[in-house]
């Protein structure tokens, strides 16, 4: 599988990602591919939200850490220092994608199988491969468009639907 590079979500998309899962008080919001906090950091600032962060790149582990410390909101995040494909998703009300196709489709039959009904799944650019999203947005970010997948769990399905 292509190796996921580390590429931060712009802070204005990261906002309108959350906005559109309309995260609720006390949610989990579950950052598959944490990078540098920002999605928790956001998560736990605009909605009182608890946060957890999957990430397997040590380093980006640390710069996580720094600013989830520095923004005042470790006592609501949580941070995993392990391989996403491995992390349950059972507890999550939001999770949270910037992934590459590959391992979204990877990802596909574990959301289908271990998320809650109720539960929001919000892609940054790279949609769940063949699954019709719930709604789909399109945000300039300094003259680049961004696009954003919103996908409620109970209406994931497998196989995927194939697309013509
Ligand atoms: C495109 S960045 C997104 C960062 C953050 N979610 C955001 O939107 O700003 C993807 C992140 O996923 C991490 N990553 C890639 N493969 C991973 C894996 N198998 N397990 C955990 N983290 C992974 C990378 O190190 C990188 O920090």
């Amino acid at each position: 599988m292509r190796r996921v590079p580390f590429v931060p979500t712009p802070h204005q998309i990261v906002r309108r990602m959350l906005d559109l899962a309309e995260v609720g008080k006390g949610e989990v919001v579950l950052d598959l591919g944490a990078g540098d906090g920002r999605i928790l950091v956001d998560a736990v600032r605009r909605f009182d939200a608890s946060a957890v962060g999957v990430e397997n790149n040590p380093r980006r582990v640390l710069l996580a850490t720094r600013n989830i410390e520095r923004s005042g909101v470790s006592d609501k995040v949580r941070l995993l220092n392990q391989n996403l494909l491995e992390t349950s998703l059972r507890d999550a009300d939001v999770v949270t994608l910037y992934l590459l196709p590959e391992m979204n489709r990877a990802l596909l039959p574990r959301m289908m199988r271990e998320l809650k009904p109720s539960a929001r799944v919000v892609a940054h650019d790279f949609p769940l491969p063949g699954v019709k999203p719930t709604k789909r947005e399109r945000v300039n970010h300094n003259g680049v468009f961004h696009y954003i997948y919103l996908y409620s769990a109970d209406a994931l399905s497998w196989p995927p639907i194939k697309r013509f």
